[in-house]
């Protein structure tokens, strides 16, 4: 039987290999709003349709506009990307980063791209015997650590770059850091001359523990945003970065020109206007959560890691061999993803979208049948 590697949202290419039509499968391996997208993105897209004769603005003005009314910041410390993804690559490049310190285990974007800059990525890694509690303590003795090698680097002029990356909430392990505990971790990292780059693709599902206020006052934070999951268009490619003036301006001269195409930043501002959606989204991805995280902890074998935002991650036992289990669910036309791909995941586990009930439903029983069966 052939084994199928499943990545998060490879539907294309997975409809391909079953020869079955794409629209038939259930997808809860990429993590995208069942709501959306909202049907004012898809009026404005529609209306963009006839500016496609003219090049999109390249600095994406109107757009970045709305962004700073909706964040009380100035349109300078806001870059847009071709999905948030665009702007991760670039991060370490235009920060000149000699290394990166990555709260993990988490999206594996920033490891990449810390490599293709030339840069180390080292882990500091939350365990699956704390649930992946995030690892607050480790990154504050760290930043400690490394706050005198700073100053002895400034004593010596060899100064070199470094960051902390931290996504929150995290995937694929759903754990939130609180707004406060983040503010006590950037003052330190700022005092030891390091970077804070914090990842907030999935924030709009729990806005309260957003770090975007700090921004205005931070002197080396920068935020990433994602317009494609909250809103469900991850097809338009959307996202953000916010951060000190200079630096985004370094990214924006680093950007190829004309990444975000008028139809993105068109579907931008609409989303960002639609505020029932915003209210309806958050309001349902937290009630469904609740009953889908009660239901799953029925499942016989596995246990359910504490979720913030529209995924959960689902521990299966240790013996479970999760490409096969994978590949069983894909053959029924649901697509979920398996979490051994990402550095410090140590037990077997799935991240599941949260999706409308029925789907959710749907997941369960056909994962309660293949972990009896297997
Ligand atoms: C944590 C995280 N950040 C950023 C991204 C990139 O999202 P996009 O490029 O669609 O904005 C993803 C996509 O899966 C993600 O999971």
């Amino acid at each position: 039987m052939t084994r199928l590697v499943v990545h998060g949202g490879h539907v294309h290419h997975i409809a391909k290999v079953l020869g079955r039509p794409v629209d038939s499968f259930i997808d809860f391996s990429a993590s995208i709003n069942p709501l959306g997208p909202p049907s004012s993105v898809l009026n404005a897209t529609q209306q963009a349709l006839s500016a496609c004769g003219h090049y999109p603005d390249p600095s994406a003005d109107g757009l970045r506009m709305r962004l700073a009314k909706e964040h009380g910041i100035s349109p300078d410390s806001i870059v847009v990307g071709n999905g948030s993804s665009e702007l991760i690559r670039i991060l370490p490049l235009a920060l000149s980063l000699c290394q990166g310190f990555v709260a993990g285990p988490t999206f594996m974007e920033y490891e990449t791209s810390l490599h293709i800059a030339g840069a180390r990525c080292t882990y500091v890694l939350a365990t699956s015997g704390d649930k992946y509690a995030p690892p607050m303590e480790q990154l504050s003795l760290l930043v400690k650590a490394l706050r005198s090698g700073f100053q002895k680097d400034q004593r010596r002029g060899t100064e070199s770059h470094k960051a902390v990356f931290v996504c929150n909430p995290n995937s694929p392990t759903g754990r939130v850091v609180t707004s406060r505990s983040l503010r006590t971790l950037y003052r330190q990292i700022e005092q030891a001359g390091l970077w804070m780059v914090v990842d907030e693709a999935f924030i709009d599902f729990c806005p309260s523990h957003s770090l975007i206020k700090e921004i205005s006052n931070a002197r080396r934070l920068l935020i990433l945003r994602s317009l494609t999951k909250f809103y469900g268009m991850p097809g338009i490619r959307l996202g953000y970065m916010v951060g000190p003036t200079e630096t985004v301006a370094t990214i924006r001269r680093l950007l190829p020109p004309w990444s975000v195409s008028q139809f993105a930043q068109e579907a931008g501002v609409a989303a960002l206007d639609d505020l029932k959606y915003r209210q309806r989204s958050v309001k349902f991805i937290q009630q469904e959560r609740q009953r889908f995280m009660t239901r799953l902890r029925g499942v016989p074998g596995v246990r359910i890691i504490p979720a913030s935002a529209n995924f959960v991650l689902v521990e299966l036992p240790s013996k479970c061999e999760t490409a096969g289990l994978v590949s069983r669910l894909a053959r029924q036309g649901i697509l979920v993803r398996d979490c051994q791909t990402f550095s410090g995941i140590t037990q077997p586990a799935l991240r599941l979208a949260i999706r409308y009930p029925r789907d959710n439903n749907r997941v369960i029983h056909a994962l309660t049948k293949a972990l009896r069966d297997s």
